[in-house]
């Protein structure tokens, strides 16, 4: 009886010891996570160049939705007179007086119907833009909502449903009815002006929940699509743009109460945004970043137990679960 325990003992002592050196040697490995689930150092990435001296000169055709006010706007007007081919999509193209002023002044920016909404007049645009090539496919129209009707306690589930079909469903039916003109371009970028609201871990103060959930669906949406083109080397960029003065942010603003010294000024913002735009590349596809060159944290990690415990460590557990105690504290 004593024998057979002992010998029993002893076996698990040796499977304890195996796997021990298994985990050791797995933890070893790069790139790998280890007992605690810490990871390794991510690989840094060179920053970005922001300085507009070195502003690049490349060229191309970039098509900008929502061109006919705020940063979409200002999108369009620098893509025009840094020379690329425009074409600027607005709801109501007899309305967007500034932007048929671009178009009377600029012949290379053409000003197009696009609804996210309107999942046919998508279609119908991709198909009298066949064969163009599309270099940057900038998704920039996006709507915020009423705020007010974006508190818990007086949510109006219409409105969510309306923020995340143009936000969200409409961003993602953009890159699919023109993947093929991106595809055939020279740049192969399809850009997603998302928000740093879309971030879990920067999450500061719960107002415009809508708007928020639309925007962290979209870079759901992106980060998958980057996986799923990477192949094809076509490029997907989520930019923030930045605290931008517009009617968006004052309506948000105005909400929360704030009054606020630190907006940037469209021009700004779409200064920053083209740099960024310029110089992502393919080992960047699928990363958050903001206006500024910074890569925007999807969440941030917070340790749920003191590391330094050994009672709590993995190896702890693996010498319980052999029925071990591998390591007396
Ligand atoms: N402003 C900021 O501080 C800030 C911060 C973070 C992120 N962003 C993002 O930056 C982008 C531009 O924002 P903004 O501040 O310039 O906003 P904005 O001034 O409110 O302009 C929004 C644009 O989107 C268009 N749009 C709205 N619903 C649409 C739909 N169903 N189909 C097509 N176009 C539609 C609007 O067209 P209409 O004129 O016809 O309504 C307008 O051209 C958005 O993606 C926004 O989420 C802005």
């Amino acid at each position: 009886m004593l024998h057979s325990i002992l010998v029993q003992l002893l076996a698990r002592r040796q499977l304890a010891l195996l796997t021990l050196l298994a985990v050791l040697a797995i933890s070893a490995l790069p790139g790998n996570s280890y007992a605690g689930g810490h990871t390794n150092a991510p690989i840094k990435k060179e920053p970005i160049q922001l300085d507009p001296a070195l502003r690049s000169d490349v060229t191309g055709t970039v098509l900008v939705t929502g061109a006919n006010r705020g940063i979409g706007l200002q999108l369009a007007t620098n893509y025009t007179e840094r020379g690329w081919t425009v074409i600027a999509t607005a709801r109501t193209p007899n309305k967007a007086d500034d932007l048929n002023a671009l178009a009377d002044a600029h012949s290379n920016l053409t000003v197009e119907y696009l609804d996210l909404l309107d999942h046919e007049g998508i279609d119908d645009l991709a198909k009298k833009l066949q064969g163009v090539p599309i270099d940057v496919l900038l998704n920039n129209a996006a709507m915020l909502g009423d705020p007010a009707a974006q508190d818990f306690g007086n949510l109006d589930y219409e409105l969510m449903e309306q923020v995340f079909a143009v936000n969200t469903v409409g961003t993602m039916k953009m890159a699919e009815a023109f993947f093929d003109h991106v595809l055939i371009s020279d740049q192969k970028k399809i850009v997603a002006i998302t928000s740093l609201q879309a971030s879990i871990g920067e999450l500061r103060e719960p107002l415009v929940p809508f708007y928020k959930l639309s925007k962290t669906a979209l870079n759901m949406g992106m980060m998958t699509l980057a996986k799923r083109v990477k192949g094809k080397k076509v490029i997907i960029a989520l930019i923030s743009p930045g605290a931008v003065d517009t009617s968006m942010m004052k309506a948000a603003l105005d909400h929360a109460g704030v009054k606020a010294n630190f907006l940037i000024t469209p021009q700004e913002s779409a200064e920053a945004v083209i740099n960024i735009i310029d110089q992502y590349d393919l080992k960047m596809t699928g990363t958050f970043m903001s206006h500024r060159g910074d890569v925007i944290p999807w969440y941030q990690l917070k340790r749920i137990y003191n590391e330094t415990t050994l009672e709590n460590s993995a190896w702890h557990r693996v010498g319980n679960w052999l029925g071990l105690r591998l390591f007396d504290v």
